[in-house]
């Protein structure tokens, strides 16, 4: 692809912008960017520190004396935390609320925002979390809002989990959904909204072709 093009989805938890975000920087030959794995680099730093996400204090802490870095091999996103590649460590349920939990911050949103412009400045790149359209790139070629029913989504995430050994139970994952649901939501900066100008993709009852057909229809519409 020749022309520079900037796509941004946001939208909760579990409704497939990660898995969506690779197939379409697969088939469009371009790269994915996930934010949210930055945010998750700074849970994990937090916890190894033993500190509290919540706290504005350690917040600060945590923003003024970290590096976030991304890196591509062979077309896959690694995330380095103070220069350590940590991309294998980052998804598990505590970071998951970590992450929710430090990303609230307004320090800690300045940082990664500023890194996350200035990735989309010079190359077309696919970018995926809750702010993208809204304050990361509001100038967005598209901006896609992809959603699903909150049963839906912690059923994809509990079978994720569970393949992967986690014993967690659906009740656990559906709370802790519903708890980051409300917090990514309703903080004061950035919270997760639907632009207006926004195509909101429901994948509720849609495979991931399904979904991926969506996107092309609206990307071939106005390419
Ligand atoms: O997309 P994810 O599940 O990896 O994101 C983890 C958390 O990070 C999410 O619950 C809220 C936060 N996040 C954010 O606040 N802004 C973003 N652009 C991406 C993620």
């Amino acid at each position: 692809m020749n022309k520079k093009i900037v796509i941004a989805i946001d939208g909760p938890a579990g409704a497939g912008k990660t898995t969506v975000a690779k197939e379409l920087a697969k088939k469009m030959d371009i790269p994915y960017f996930s934010t949210g794995s930055m945010y998750r680099a700074l849970a994990l730093k937090c916890i190894q520190l033993g500190l509290d996400a919540t706290n504005e204090k350690d917040a600060n802490l945590i923003a003024n004396n970290t590096t976030v870095g991304i890196k591509y091999e062979n077309g896959k996103q690694y995330v380095l935390l103070d220069g350590e590649n940590v991309t294998e460590l980052l998804y598990t349920d505590q970071i998951s609320a970590g992450a929710s939990q430090i990303s609230v911050h307004k320090i800690i949103r300045e940082k990664m925002v500023e890194i996350q412009r200035h990735v989309a400045q010079n190359q077309s790149v696919i970018m995926d979390g809750r702010d993208i359209g809204s304050v990361v790139l509001p100038m967005a070629d598209f901006k896609f809002y992809l959603d699903a029913d909150v049963k839906v989504r912690a059923k994809r995430r509990f079978d994720e989990l569970k393949s992967k050994g986690n014993n967690i139970s659906f009740e656990e994952v559906l709370k802790d959904m519903k708890e980051r649901d409300i917090r990514d939501k309703s903080r004061e900066i950035s919270p997760l909204v639907i632009c207006d100008d926004a195509i909101v993709i429901d994948s509720t009852n849609l495979s991931i072709d399904g979904v991926l057909n969506e996107f092309f229809k609206h990307i071939g519409e106005k390419k």
